[in-house]
């Protein structure tokens, strides 16, 4: 992104992120069975947020799009669960998602105002798009596979 305080923001998530990733592997080994691999869709979601060369696609993908899926998804967990370290990580790591999404929608309002109608439109397909693969993940293949359900 061109500004360096979305840089130094930018720095702050990618430890929030890092956090995330240790006490979600530590529960899941640890507690359970052990982790499931990527979802194929959503890795492809993934790959195309960051294969974009525009800042402001890199920001609809990751910082609405996928953070908005993972506070969904943990704020779903946080509800259903009734285990309370489990409930208690959510807690912590929905504050950190929350912000992650606050800083892309503020950050991208403000751009959005300068685009013409035809780059609206890109960025309406690109969300389009992400939609269909995130909707495509809820088919957790990789859960059937492991379950032997083809
Ligand atoms: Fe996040």
């Amino acid at each position: 992104m061109p500004w360096i305080d979305a840089k130094y923001y930018a720095a702050t998530q990618v430890m929030d992120e890092a956090r995330h990733v240790e006490v979600f592997a530590r529960y899941l080994d640890e507690k359970l069975s052990g982790h499931y691999p990527i979802n194929a869709h959503l890795g492809l979601l993934l790959d195309d947020i960051l294969a974009d060369s525009r800042w402001d696609m890199t920001y609809l993908g990751m910082q609405v799009m996928v953070e908005g899926l993972a506070l969904a998804a943990f704020g779903f967990m946080h509800q259903m669960t009734t285990e309370p370290l489990l409930k208690q990580l959510l807690r912590y790591v929905m504050s950190d998602e929350a912000r992650h999404v606050a800083f892309g929608v503020l950050s991208l309002q403000e751009y959005y105002k300068e685009l013409t109608d035809a780059e609206m439109q890109d960025r309406v397909e690109f969300a389009f798009e992400a939609a269909v693969r995130m909707r495509d993940r809820f088919l957790q293949q990789e859960v059937w596979d492991r379950m032997g359900v083809t």
